[in-house]
């Protein structure tokens, strides 16, 4: 098995931590973990060119950067998107980095390699905001299409991992090995629900029409999602 982590900061405090539980968790002597850290790894800052949306990837001014992460991605069972939770939302250097693959979501050009994934999302706060956090990134997993996504937030009362406190790290410990459980039984064996189903039709309802675009419609014609094939 495959999993690759794109963490939303350098630092290892709680958010990472959690994050390391869970691969302990799910691992075994076969797994193959690729990490990214950002902002190490992050691509400059989108400049709102449009060459990945109407050119095509490739075109990006960072693709040596997010193509990197993107092969990865693609070659991982388990797709792990984490952050801290920063103002109520994630961190601006994993925001950077989501905003350069916004042309594999459903409405653009969406891997069919992604609807037999499956993707986790992790987030940790002082006391409010990972709902926001993991929700967000669970909407990029969701429009890539990975086909089943679980969720782990947890306020710490804490700025950092070594001061939270003992019975909390017994919870989350708890917690991860509970939710491991579960994740490691649907990798492999995932197929998207309706709501996925639904919004690739919804998208190739908007393909069928599209007259705007050639690089995306082509890339549905070729895959033949304009006619009776599925990704799934
Ligand atoms: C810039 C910044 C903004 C933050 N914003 C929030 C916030 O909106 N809500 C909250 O509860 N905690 C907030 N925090 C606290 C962190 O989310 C919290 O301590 C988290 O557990 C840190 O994770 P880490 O140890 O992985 O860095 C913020 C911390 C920083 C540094």
């Amino acid at each position: 098995m495959r999993i690759v982590v794109l963490h939303g900061q350098m630092h290892k405090g709680s958010t990472y931590n959690i994050t390391k539980l869970f691969l302990e968790n799910l691992s075994d002597e076969n797994t193959e973990i690729t990490e990214f850290f950002m902002p190490e790894d992050t691509p400059s800052f989108c400049i709102g060119c449009f060459n990945c949306f109407m050119k095509g990837e490739e075109e990006c001014p960072h693709a040596d950067k997010v193509q990197a992460i993107v092969k990865a991605m693609d070659e991982a069972d388990l797709i792990i998107l984490e952050s801290p939770c920063y103002a109520f939302g994630m961190s601006g250097q994993l925001k950077t980095l989501l905003d350069h693959l916004a042309y594999r979501w459903m409405a653009h050009r969406p891997h069919p390699k992604m609807f037999s994934k499956v993707g986790l999302v992790i987030s940790t706060a002082a006391g409010a905001g990972t709902k926001k956090v993991t929700k967000s990134l669970k909407d990029n997993l969701f429009h890539w299409g990975v086909a089943k996504i679980y969720r782990y937030g947890k306020n710490v009362a804490a700025s950092s991992w070594e001061s939270v406190k003992t019975e909390k790290k017994l919870k989350i410990e708890k917690d991860v090995k509970e939710l491991s459980g579960k994740i490691s039984k649907e990798i492999g064996n995932v197929k998207p629900g309706l709501k996925t189903k639904l919004m690739f039709h919804i998208m190739r309802m908007g393909q069928k029409a599209n007259d705007w675009n050639p690089t995306d419609r082509e890339y549905w014609l070729n895959n033949g999602w304009l006619g009776a094939s599925r990704p799934w």
